[in-house]
């Protein structure tokens, strides 16, 4: 692992209008980084800027159009007040549905975000950080694209497919002093089920949407903001890979393991999750996170 600094860098992050994006965008900044962030929702990412202290380039985009990305990158280039350090492809949806129930249009929305959005963002700034030959990409994956989930097929087939890209990346870039970065994280807790596409419980337990949002929320066992410090350290110490809270280090323990049964022993541990209810901190929250 070479250790690289990103604190006083420019950084680029998607997805910053909210959750684990919003809490780097404001991490990074509060350490020197001039930060570029973007996201399709507006008015998040105003709050967000607003709550930089350093210099800060906020674009609305959406990261399925990859026009969009580029010219995001080249406004980032004239712009940026010094080298690029890291970009955080992290913007992201969900979808729950069993594959026999799946709505295709949701699964097509949540693959095009998930991966091609992904996927346009390292196209549009890798040029940038190969001719400075400096900074990484750091893109979100998740625990769920180590462990294939039930009901989570998009959302599983999209984590697994940026680990995928990322790795294959990080291996062409060897040598150089560019890299890529998977980032895993266990349940954090943000918007990211508020924000997702349900149609009926997948479990046919009856739940209502905002029911798994609270249920999720109960289940999560960390904080925007300490996923932020945890990512922002995982660059900065060379990591290849960044596993994001205890439960993300279970997953990787138990895929590790017992590569196909997996699933017996997750299971149990998400019920027992459920059972331990809201920890004090966290009763009320309103936003939980499916992956
Ligand atoms: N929260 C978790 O438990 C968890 C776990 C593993 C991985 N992740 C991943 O972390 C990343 C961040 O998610 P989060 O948990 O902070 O969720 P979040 O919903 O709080 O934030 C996601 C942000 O992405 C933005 N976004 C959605 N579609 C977009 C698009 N087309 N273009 C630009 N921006 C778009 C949203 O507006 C939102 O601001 C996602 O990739 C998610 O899959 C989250």
């Amino acid at each position: 692992m070479s250790k690289r600094t990103i604190s006083g860098r420019t950084v680029v992050i998607t997805g910053a209008a909210s959750g684990i994006g919003r809490a780097l965008a404001q991490r990074l900044s509060a350490h020197s980084c001039p930060v570029a962030i973007a996201d399709v929702d507006e008015r998040g990412l105003k709050e967000t800027e607003v709550s930089l202290h350093g210099p800060a380039l906020a674009k609305v985009l959406d990261v399925r159009d990859a026009d969009a990305q580029h010219a995001f990158a080249a406004e980032v280039r004239e712009w940026a007040p010094q080298p690029i350090g890291a970009v955080f492809n992290n913007a992201g949806v969900a979808v729950a549905s069993s594959v026999l129930d799946a709505v295709p249009e949701d699964d097509n929305w949540l693959w095009d975000i998930n991966f091609h959005g992904v996927v346009n963002g390292t196209r549009a700034f890798l040029p940038i950080l190969v001719e400075q030959d400096e900074g990484a990409i750091v893109n979100t994956s998740s625990v769920f694209g180590l462990a294939g989930m039930p009901n989570q097929s998009a959302y599983c087939s999209a984590k697994f497919a940026v680990r995928g890209f990322t790795d294959s990346l990080r291996q062409e870039l060897r040598g150089t002093g560019v890299t890529a970065i998977n980032v895993h994280p266990g349940g954090i807790d943000t918007n990211i089920v508020r924000n997702a596409r349900f149609r009926k419980d997948p479990e046919g337990r009856g739940r209502t949407h905002e029911q798994m949002v609270q249920e999720f929320a109960a289940i999560t066992l960390t904080k925007p903001d300490k996923a932020a410090a945890i990512i922002h350290r995982g660059v900065e110490q060379g990591k290849a890979r960044i596993l994001v809270g205890p439960d993300a280090y279970v997953f990787d323990i138990l895929t590790r393991l017992t590569p196909t049964h997996y699933y017996d022993v997750m299971s149990r541990f998400e019920a027992w999750l459920r059972r331990r209810g809201p920890a004090p901190s966290r009763a009320g929250a309103d936003a939980g996170a499916r992956r």
